[in-house]
């Protein structure tokens, strides 16, 4: 890894929407929960709150539209120019709604969160309440969120780690999605830090987790 100048790890987030996923992992770090520097965050849309929180904790910041980057080696090209002074050690898609192509300095080294249990409810189209409301229409009991390696496919690569929760009777995409969320806040550092912690190990389709 090439740490950054005070020795924690370099964390580039890539992100589409709201920002509630990087303000959870900056909650983290000011927590001193996450031994993480964030340098850089790359926004698929500009008038977004994930710019926002992101400016607003002096993280630089570029966003890069996707009709100015059409296809995912396009955007690939761009996000990978931004991130390229910052000598990043992994990349956290955090509610990114663009595909990549992961370039060979990403694989093994880019991860990405889902609010389903993967890999049901997963693919193209399947984000934020459209997953829950998709799990309420199935009559699912359980369902729960992922953190995975990101593969050349959608939501298709090797799972890192999952929680999961029950689905109540009386529950809305938006109630779901509230708890769904609140089990990504723990997730999502979990896998970050075991994968800084080095002990996360690729091994085909399957993650191994060495003991710490
Ligand atoms: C999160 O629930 C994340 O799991 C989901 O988008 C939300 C991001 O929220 N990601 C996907 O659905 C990816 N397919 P945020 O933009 O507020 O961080």
């Amino acid at each position: 890894m090439a740490r950054g100048t005070r020795g924690r790890a370099q964390v580039a987030v890539l992100l589409s929407g709201t920002g509630r996923s990087l303000e959870n992992l900056l909650a983290c770090r000011a927590r001193g929960e996450l031994d993480i520097d964030i340098p850089v965050v790359v926004s698929t849309r500009a008038d977004v709150r994930g710019v926002e929180i992101a400016r607003a904790a002096g993280i630089e910041t570029h966003v890069v539209r996707r009709r100015d980057a059409p296809s995912p080696d396009a955007l690939s090209a761009r996000v990978a120019e931004a991130l390229a002074p910052h000598g990043i050690d992994l990349v956290l898609l955090a509610g990114f709604l663009a595909q990549l192509r992961v370039l060979p300095e990403w694989e093994g080294r880019m991860l990405n969160i889902h609010p389903s249990l993967l890999p049901l409810f997963g693919g193209k189209g399947f984000y934020g309440s459209r997953v829950h409301a998709a799990v309420l229409e199935a009559g699912m009991k359980v369902t729960g969120c992922t953190v995975h390696f990101v593969d050349a496919g959608y939501d298709t690569g090797p799972i890192v780690l999952q929680r999961c929760l029950a689905v109540q009777e009386d529950d809305t995409p938006e109630t779901l999605g509230a708890r769904v969320f609140a089990l990504e806040c723990e997730a999502y550092p979990e896998a970050v830090r075991l994968f800084i912690a080095g002990r996360l190990r690729i091994d085909g389709r399957v993650v191994r987790v060495a003991p710490a």
